[in-house]
């Protein structure tokens, strides 16, 4: 990355310079200066008003009703335009190309350099260059770009600004394009094709080298290249990607002065329409998540380590493919996702012609539609985690007799640019895809939310693969629990849902709906649960209620401190032993409460004081017995509750309690690194060391390393995210903070005059 060239960046909101703020030599003293990737919305404040989305519907009579949506797209202040510029030095530039490469601006992006338009780009997903070779000059340039987000664009947050990696390429005039490299493999044969700039009309020598994952060289060959040379390499003993063993090989390009490194991996892939997906001949089902592409508390701008950090998570709990809904991600998430071994869709759009959103990309489809879709497979191609190219999530012409014709284009287009992978879609309205068609254009099919009618489904498209593209849907807060078991989505006045997994959205399910459909149906090749962290907009089911301004769906709350859910898919997703129990113990003036347990024990017996409230067998016949164990009205007395996994001579294999918890008298602190960021958790606890469940107390951070943000995912909250200190919720709270050596964290509570206080340090 070229980190210099995303320092110091100006910066501004105010219009009055909309009409000259590209030109070279505008004063942007008065500006604020800022590190790219950069979110200028996530700072706030939160405010209801912002993008709050109305919607006027027609009632009976010729009245209408009002109804006006605070939360959906985060309560940030993202609406608007937004200014940038750069200064930057060149040196002899003759014979020399210049491109700035743009991994997404959010968004209509607008390009000058020099005072000169350059280019621009609506779709705020897409990755762009600007070719500023005919623009520089000699010494100090000047690059400027606006962004701007219309209101109504978005059904989740968008961040705003120039919120992915931006790079100034320097190169030779003859030099290999831009993603010119393509590879792909089929068992032991790399086949590559490379596409040079070449103004000099005469062949030039290409040096191919290809690297083991140690560095070796293991091939090398050097061709003589006009424009465009294809070659192939056979290697032996090849050791393939995996989502276990994901072992990747480099293919160097030398022309001239130019050194371009693209990583890759042998794997094959089989999406068998009866007997699901494999990979390297072996079967596996996608234990997968959907992802929206904002990092939680640290909002759109793109971030490695907090990336990676939230991929080692769902790693933890055994997900091993992602979705990137509903659009391209950073190509940043592509390269973890390759090293870290997770199979990724990559998705294009969340809607075409007909719009979902009054602003939405619908606006730029038939100039730019086709556009971003190339694009989004000429970079990410080379990527071996990448397993299908999806055209689109829900999209409203799935009801339409335009959807085919539209599918069959865009499927081409896909396999045009890439004819080594298949192309999907997500649709929640199967029976108009089946009946209009549009479904048959589509390689892989992908399903919202259909667990019950999977064999319909394979009765009607016998030879085509298919998949749960959404599952679940769950919605709940962390540590947020009643005394009663809502199997139905409750709205509650403290603007919560509760942590008992039994309430989802609107035609979607709790988890275990989905593990039936698929266990009934193996040849459904997995799933995507929607989604892997809460993300900022789209509150469902709070719509007019405010401060509600983020998800409930993660299995990872909005700071990625794990919810109950974690563990379910955990006893699901991995061999590990998984004993996790719910609710916390503090129910004074309660008679009964309900208990839960997520496991993959078979049998497990609750006590409550010693008392034996009975053991329980998971029982698939049962949908709540795939993988959780209930007692639904447990008597409440103060104290501990326990659980002790049994085997089948009764003998205990493992216990896990909960006590109930005194005054809140110590901060415990539990550290994560990845690179360079550490993920603190702070729980406030009694004297014990038990969590206190209401505990909602003001944390403090200090540390010497720099406190990005923190926050308790409470979704219900206007706090922002970037100060040193956050309100606890349900007693826990995170904080991000960067620092390349060791650190120390210290947390502080001040509680009715006493200061509660703790301090970590991180190697
Ligand atoms: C789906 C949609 C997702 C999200 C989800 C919430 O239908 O594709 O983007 O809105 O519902 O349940």
């Amino acid at each position: 990355m070229d980190k210099e060239f995303e320092k110091n960046w100006r910066f501004t909101r105010d219009l009055a310079c909309e009409n000259s703020f590209m030109l070279p030599e505008y004063s942007d003293e008065a500006w604020e200066t800022v590190d790219v990737p950069h979110d200028w919305a996530i700072k706030g404040p939160f405010d209801e008003k912002n993008d709050a989305e109305i919607t006027i519907i027609d009632v009976a009579g010729g009245r209408e009703w009002k109804m006006v949506h605070p939360g959906r797209t985060g309560g940030l202040p993202h609406v608007g335009k937004g200014f940038y510029r750069k200064k930057f030095c060149l040196s002899g530039i003759k014979g020399k190309h210049f491109r700035i490469e743009f991994d997404g601006v959010m968004s209509r992006a607008k390009v000058y350099c020099n005072g000169a338009f350059v280019t621009n780009r609506p779709n705020g997903y897409s990755s762009f260059c600007a070719d500023v070779t005919r623009f520089v000059k000699e010494g100090e340039n000047v690059l400027a770009v606006s962004a701007e987000n219309l209101p109504g664009a978005s059904r989740w947050y968008p961040g705003a600004g120039i919120y992915r990696h931006v790079r100034l390429v320097e190169e030779g005039e003859t030099h290999v394009e831009m993603w010119g490299v393509r590879v792909s493999t089929k068992e032991n044969t790399l086949s590559l094709r490379v596409k040079i700039a070449n103004p000099s009309g005469k062949a030039v020598p290409l040096v191919l080298s290809v690297l083991d994952g140690s560095g070796r060289r293991v091939a090398e060959k050097t061709v003589q290249v006009l424009d465009e040379v294809r070659e192939s390499f056979t290697l032996e003993n090849v050791k393939k990607w995996s989502t276990e063993e994901p072992n990747l090989y480099t293919l160097v390009t030398k022309l001239k002065e130019s050194r371009k490194e693209t990583l890759f991996g042998f794997r094959d892939m089989v999406f068998d329409p009866h007997d699901g997906f494999f990979l390297n001949g072996k079967k596996m089902k996608f234990q997968g998540v959907c992802l929206h592409h904002d990092l939680g508390i640290i909002g759109a701008a793109v971030d490695r380590d907090v990336t990676k950090h939230r991929l080692e998570q769902l790693k933890s709990i055994g997900c091993n493919a992602i979705r990137t809904s509903h659009n391209p991600p950073d190509p940043e998430l592509l390269d973890l996702c390759d090293q870290m071994g997770f199979l990724v869709i990559c998705e294009a759009y969340d809607e075409w012609k007909l719009p979902k959103c009054p602003n939405g990309v619908h606006l730029y489809f038939d100039e730019w539609g086709e556009r971003d879709l190339k694009d989004m497979i000429r970079r990410d191609a080379n990527h071996p985690c990448v397993m299908m190219w999806s055209i689109g999530n829900e999209i409203d012409e799935q009801y339409t007799p335009d959807g085919p014709v539209m599918t069959e284009r865009l499927c081409a287009v896909c396999h045009g640019e890439d004819p080594t992978r298949p192309v999907t879609a997500g649709l929640n309205n199967g029976d108009d895809s089946i009946t209009g068609g549009l479904f048959d254009g589509v390689d892989v099919k992908g399903f919202n939310y259909k667990p019950y009618i999977y064999s319909l489904y394979h009765h009607t498209f016998p030879d085509a693969p298919m998949y749960a593209s959404e599952s679940a849907s769950t919605i709940s807060s962390r540590g947020e629990y009643s005394d009663y078991l809502f199997e139905e989505m409750v709205k509650k006045p403290d603007l919560q849902i509760d942590s008992f997994d039994l309430c989802n959205s609107p035609g979607a399910t709790i988890p275990e709906h989905e593990f039936k459909g698929q266990d009934e149906n193996p040849f459904v090749m997995g799933e995507f649960v929607w989604t892997g962290f809460d993300y900022l907009g789209e509150p469902t089911p709070y719509r007019e209620e405010w401060p509600v301004r983020s998800s409930f769906y993660g299995i990872f709350d909005l700071c990625g401190i794990p919810k109950d859910r974690a563990f379910l898919y955990k006893s699901r997703w991995t061999k590990e032993k998984v004993l996790h129990l719910m609710p916390h113990w503090n129910w004074e003036g309660h008679a009964f409460v309900p208990v839960q347990c997520y496991t993959n024990y078979k049998t497990v017996e609750l006590f409550v004081n010693g008392k034996s409230m009975g053991a329980k067998t998971r029982n698939v016949k049962k949908i709540l017995g795939y993988s959780r164990l209930v007692w639904a009205h447990v008597p409440y007395e103060k104290g501990e509750i326990r659980v002790k996994a049994l085997d089948e001579k009764g003998n205990v294999l493992e216990e896990a309690f909960i006590r109930t918890a005194g005054e809140p008298s110590a901060v415990k602190l539990e550290a994560e690194r990845t690179g360079k960021t550490v993920f603190v958790t702070a729980s406030i606890v009694d004297a014990e060391g038990n969590l206190c469940p209401d505990a909602a107390d003001t944390v403090s951070f200090e540390s010497n390393g720099k406190i990005l943000a923190c926050d308790g995912g409470n979704a219900s909250s206007t706090e922002v995210f970037h100060t040193p200190f956050c309100k606890a919720f349900h007693g826990k709270c995170a904080s991000f903070i960067r620092s390349s050596g060791p650190c120390t964290v210290k947390a502080t509570v001040k509680r009715e005059g006493k200061v509660i206080t703790s301090e970590l340090t991180i190697s």
